[in-house]
């Protein structure tokens, strides 16, 4: 029985396509029902028009405060019916209303590995820092950010004339990777969340 799944991404969204073309392939038992999108000029929307998924635009700008911004979030997100809700770079932090909506139902990718260097520019801060494993996390998402239950992490090595961007490329490839297949494990219902330990069945 295939699950119902929705996108969350702001910009490029490679990881969406990484999703979308896993579920075509057959390796991921759902249906992409929304992407939903805070950026009307993401170019994740093509990637969803290509392939037929409906995309719902939350403006952030278009909303007096915040709290408006994510009551219409909250109502797109609950009129998709989604089993799961997947962030694939989307740069707006989820407030805790609506992380207390979906408990344990909202996914994150995250480009470095979690809990070492969360926020923004996670790339930037593993070369500054001078680590010589980089690496991706897909997690829960809870109340703490890129805090939440890790699902899957993948490492990379980081070279000696790496930059930010050449190790972000090479996070990215193993990011097409952990995404789909954490999701094929949430379809199938082999993932069993225990305290911040999430098992594998
Ligand atoms: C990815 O590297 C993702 O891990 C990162 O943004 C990029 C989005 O790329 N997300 C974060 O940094 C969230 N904190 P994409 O739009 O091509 O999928």
């Amino acid at each position: 029985m295939k699950k119902r799944i929705a996108v969350l991404a702001s910009g490029r969204g490679s990881n969406f396509q990484a999703v979308l073309d896993a579920i075509r392939a057959g390796t991921v038992p759902a249906a992409c029902v929304a992407l939903i999108t805070d950026n009307p000029e993401a170019y994740a929307i093509e990637r969803a028009e290509k392939a037929q998924v409906p995309v719902l635009i939350i403006d952030y700008t278009s909303f007096p405060d915040r709290a408006g911004y994510e009551q219409a979030l909250l109502a797109a997100m609950q009129e998709c019916s989604a089993e799961l809700f997947v962030l694939a770079g989307y740069m707006r932090i989820l407030g805790s209303g609506i992380v207390r909506a979906f408990p344990d139902r909202i996914m994150n990718i995250h480009p470095a590995l979690l809990p070492s260097f969360p926020g923004l520019h996670a790339q930037r801060q593993a070369v500054l820092h001078g680590v010589k494993v980089a690496g991706c996390t897909v997690h829960f998402v809870d109340e703490c950010l890129d805090g939440g239950p890790i699902i899957l992490q993948a490492c990379v090595p980081v070279m000696e004339d790496d930059d930010e961007d050449t190790l972000a490329d090479r996070i990215l490839e193993r990011e097409h990777e952990c995404y789909p297949e954490a999701i094929r494990l949430f379809c199938e219902d082999r993932l069993v969340i225990e305290g911040r330990r999430v098992r594998i069945c």
